[in-house]
This record gives C-alpha cells, sequence and structure tokens, in this order.
C-alpha cells in the first residue's frame, strides 16, 4: 500500500515536472478560458466584410445533443476552425448549420415566420460575438447537474453520456446515409517512451460512441496498430490525440486521465 502511495506520488510530481517543460518548449499556445468559453469557435470568413458580428459556434451546448459524428461526418464541417467557409445563404437552403437551423428541423433559423406576416430575425443568437446577447441556452443552468471534470468546461462529458444525462442524437434524417455499423474494435495499450510515465488505456469503445470511426479513420489515424508515429509534442501541438484534446474534448493538461495505467 505504501509503495503504491509512494509510486503515485513521484508519478504525479513526473507529470507536473513535465507538464512545465512542455509548456515553457512550445510557450503556451492557447490561453486558458473559462469553463463555458471552451470549445467555442469564431467564423469570421465573410462575417466583418459583410458588416455583421463574427459568429461563435459553442460546442459545449451542441454536444449535449449530437455526436461528433454527425457534424463532422454526415453534415461536413471541418475539424480546423473557419476552414468550411460556410455561407449564410448555404444555411437558408438546408446545408450546414442549416440541417438543423431550419423550418420544421431542430432547431430556429436565421428568420421565423409568426403570425401572418410577422417575423422574428435570429440574427444576433448566432452573430454574437462581442455583443451582448440574450441567450436562451445558459451554460450554468443546463449543465448544473452535469458530473464534473477539472479541465476544459468542467465536465466529465464521458460519463454524462454514459448515465444517459445526455443522449447523443447520432443521425439526421435527410442528411444521414444509413449504413450497418463497422465492427467496434478492441481497446490497447499504448506505452510512453520514457520509463516512469503510465502507458496510456486507449478505449476505441469510448471514441465510437462520440465518433463513430470515420473522424478518426484514415484522416487522423491510420487503421493499423503502430503505423501512425507520434508524440507528447505533436498532441500538444494539436496533432493526433490533439486534433480534439486541448480543443474540444478534455485538454492535455490532464495528464493522468491519458496515463492511467499504473508504473
Ligand atoms: C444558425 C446560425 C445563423 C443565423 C441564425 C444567422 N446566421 Fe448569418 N451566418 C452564419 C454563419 C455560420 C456565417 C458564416 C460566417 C463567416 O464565415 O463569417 C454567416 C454569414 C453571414 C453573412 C456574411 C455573408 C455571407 O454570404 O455569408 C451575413 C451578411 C449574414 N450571415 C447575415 C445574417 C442575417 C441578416 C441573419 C438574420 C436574418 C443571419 N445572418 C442569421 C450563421 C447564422
Ligand atoms: C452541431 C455540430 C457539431 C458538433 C456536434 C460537433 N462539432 Fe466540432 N465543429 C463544428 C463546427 C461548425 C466547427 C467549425 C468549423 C469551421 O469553422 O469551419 C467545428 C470545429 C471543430 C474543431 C476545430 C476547432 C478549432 O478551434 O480549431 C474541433 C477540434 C472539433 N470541432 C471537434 C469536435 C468534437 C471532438 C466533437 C464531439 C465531442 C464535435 N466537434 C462536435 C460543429 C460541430
Ligand atoms: C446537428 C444540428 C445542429 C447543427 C448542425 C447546428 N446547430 Fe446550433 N443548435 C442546435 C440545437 C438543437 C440547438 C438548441 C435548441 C435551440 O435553442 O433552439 C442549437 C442552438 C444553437 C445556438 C444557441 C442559441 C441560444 O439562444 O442559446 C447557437 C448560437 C447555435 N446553435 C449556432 C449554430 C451555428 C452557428 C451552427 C453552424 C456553424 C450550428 N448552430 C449548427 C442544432 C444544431
Ligand atoms: C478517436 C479516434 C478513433 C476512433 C473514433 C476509432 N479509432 Fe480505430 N484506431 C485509433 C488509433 C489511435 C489506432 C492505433 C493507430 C496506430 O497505432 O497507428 C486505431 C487502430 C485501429 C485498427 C488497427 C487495430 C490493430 O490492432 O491493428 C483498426 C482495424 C481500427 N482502428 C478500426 C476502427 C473502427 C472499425 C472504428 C469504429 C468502430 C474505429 N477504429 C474508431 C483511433 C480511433
Ligand atoms: C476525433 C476526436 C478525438 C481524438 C482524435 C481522440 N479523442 Fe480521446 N476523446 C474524445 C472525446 C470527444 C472524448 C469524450 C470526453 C471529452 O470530450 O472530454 C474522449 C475521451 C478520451 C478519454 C477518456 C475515456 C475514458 O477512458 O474515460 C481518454 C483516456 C482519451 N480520450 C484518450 C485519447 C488518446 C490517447 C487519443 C489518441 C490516441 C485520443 N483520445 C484521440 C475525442 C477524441
Ligand atoms: C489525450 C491524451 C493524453 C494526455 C491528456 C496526455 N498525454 Fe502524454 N502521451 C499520450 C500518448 C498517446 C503518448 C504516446 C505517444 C507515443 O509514443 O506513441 C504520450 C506520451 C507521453 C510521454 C512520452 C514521451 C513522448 O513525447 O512521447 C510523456 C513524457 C508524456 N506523454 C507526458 C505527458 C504529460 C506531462 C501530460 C500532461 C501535461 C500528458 N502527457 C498528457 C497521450 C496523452
Amino acid at each position: 500500500m505504501k509503495k503504491t502511495i509512494w509510486l503515485l506520488s513521484v508519478t504525479i510530481v513526473v507529470l507536473i515536472a513535465l507538464s512545465i517543460a512542455f509548456a515553457q518548449a512550445k510557450g503556451v499556445k492557447r490561453k486558458r478560458v473559462s469553463a463555458q468559453d471552451y470549445g467555442n469557435v469564431v467564423i469570421n470568413n465573410f462575417s466583418e466584410k459583410n458588416n455583421v458580428a463574427p459568429v461563435v459556434f459553442k460546442h459545449w451546448l451542441h454536444r449535449t445533443k449530437y455526436t461528433c459524428r454527425v457534424c463532422h461526418v454526415d453534415i461536413g464541417f471541418s475539424m480546423k476552425a473557419a476552414e468550411t467557409g460556410v455561407r449564410c445563404d448555404d444555411i437558408k437552403k438546408g446545408f450546414y448549420c442549416g440541417s438543423c437551423h431550419h423550418e420544421d428541423k431542430d432547431s430556429f433559423p436565421p428568420l421565423e415566420k409568426k403570425g401572418f406576416s410577422g417575423e422574428i430575425k435570429n440574427c444576433d443568437r448566432c452573430h454574437s460575438y462581442g455583443k451582448n446577447v440574450k441567450f436562451e441556452n445558459e451554460f450554468n443552468k443546463i449543465t448544473a447537474k452535469f458530473p464534473r471534470e477539472r479541465f476544459g468546461n468542467g465536465i466529465d462529458w464521458e460519463k454524462a453520456e454514459n448515465e444517459g444525462i445526455i443522449k447523443l442524437k447520432n443521425e439526421i434524417q435527410g442528411i444521414t446515409i444509413k449504413r450497418k455499423p463497422l465492427e467496434n474494435q478492441k481497446d490497447f495499450g499504448i506505452e510512453s517512451k520514457i520509463t516512469g510515465i503510465p502507458a496510456i488505456i486507449y478505449s476505441h469503445k469510448k471514441h465510437t460512441v462520440w465518433n463513430g470511426c470515420e473522424v478518426c479513420h484514415p484522416d487522423i489515424f491510420s487503421a493499423k496498430k503502430g503505423k501512425t508515429q507520434y508524440s507528447m509534442e505533436d498532441i500538444f501541438d494539436g496533432k493526433f490525440c490533439g486534433q480534439c484534446h486541448g480543443i474540444v474534448a478534455f485538454p492535455n493538461d490532464d495528464c493522468q486521465r491519458c496515463h492511467t495505467e499504473q508504473v
């Protein structure tokens, strides 16, 4: 028992020292944001050029309702901020945000009909950057009963899904093509290259809940174990696991959530 505690504290000290070293080596890449701003994406390819405020897309809210796969595979949003190049006309035609933000779909359209000739303009709810907008969905209210974590949104998303606190839609009518799901893969261990650092248990099963297979294969990882070579520095740099961890999924400060295996 004593030995385990000792090993554990050594591990923690090593991890803290290394994380400071990594932070110094790389400079602090992403500044710390508040729990409710973590994962927000500001989209401004066309907005300011056309005299409207930039769009703020909130991952925390949308991921209480949908899997990552629905948006990043079926709808086709890029996993790099501003890369998709959405136009407001696309939305009105039912593409991109308009797959859901449309009359008779899951959420509010840019212009909502009301009564015979009335209209509600929902512009500000999306074009909200730098504005004082009153939102219908408040972070503190919606997430009040979610299980907690220390970093990122301050929410244990894995647990929230597991315990059925959130129920994720994995298809959108008229957009998702039905096909037989691929067989789930075994979980596996990833050894770290430095001795004394706990190995990682990588769970295919848990990742597939959110990502299906296609978010990761073949773009981020080869589907052959050991083929993709990367280091912790790559991850901090936003590559491989870092394509999601540190941006939308729990951040890389949380060393022990990945480096779980006992030394
Ligand atoms: C569901 C979210 C949403 C709503 C509601 C919305 N927009 Fe947009 N709009 C976007 C996104 C996303 C873009 C692309 C932003 C960018 O790249 O700058 C955009 C772009 C624009 C642009 C830039 C030019 C172009 O061709 O895309 C204008 C102008 C615009 N919107 C006006 C409006 C007006 C006016 C309303 C209200 C009637 C509105 N939008 C409502 C999401 C929305
Ligand atoms: C409702 C749709 C939707 C869902 C669900 C969704 N995303 Fe996104 N995601 C977007 C949009 C829109 C963007 C911005 C794309 C653009 O600007 O071109 C984005 C961007 C990203 C980015 C890049 C952000 C940046 O700042 O560089 C990452 C990483 C990402 N998503 C990961 C995820 C993960 C992981 C999940 C699931 C936990 C997820 N997304 C769920 C719509 C979604
Ligand atoms: C897969 C479906 C889906 C997609 C795609 C999607 N949304 Fe949403 N969005 C929703 C749902 C559902 C809600 C919550 C219900 C509501 O408030 O109407 C929501 C809520 C929002 C809100 C919160 C407004 C408030 O008052 O709280 C904003 C802002 C928003 N979406 C912007 C966007 C933008 C911008 C995009 C595209 C870049 C987008 N959404 C793409 C389904 C979607
Ligand atoms: C979050 C990312 C992610 C998701 C989602 C994911 N995988 Fe993987 N997969 C990986 C990683 C990482 C590896 C190891 C790659 C390496 O070491 O080069 C891997 C390896 C594999 C391998 C090779 C296994 C071996 O023993 O050689 C197969 C096959 C595979 N995945 C299939 C799937 C299928 C099928 C799904 C969906 C049911 C899926 N993956 C979902 C990340 C993912
Ligand atoms: C496509 C996006 C994506 C990629 C790539 C990805 N993850 Fe994740 N991962 C997630 C999401 C989403 C969750 C759910 C928890 C959250 O969002 O904070 C998660 C959860 C986890 C968990 C917690 C699961 C548990 O066992 O409780 C671990 C550990 C983890 N990821 C490790 C990794 C490692 C290691 C890699 C690289 C080999 C990786 N992830 C690549 C999106 C991703
Ligand atoms: C999202 C999951 C994840 C998180 C969070 C994470 N790591 Fe890692 N780490 C990995 C993976 C995966 C590898 C193995 C890469 C390989 O060698 O294949 C790794 C490898 C390492 C290595 C071995 C050397 C190297 O560069 O490959 C060190 C040291 C390390 N991590 C330290 C840390 C520290 C310190 C933190 C916290 C600040 C941390 N890690 C957080 C996934 C993670």
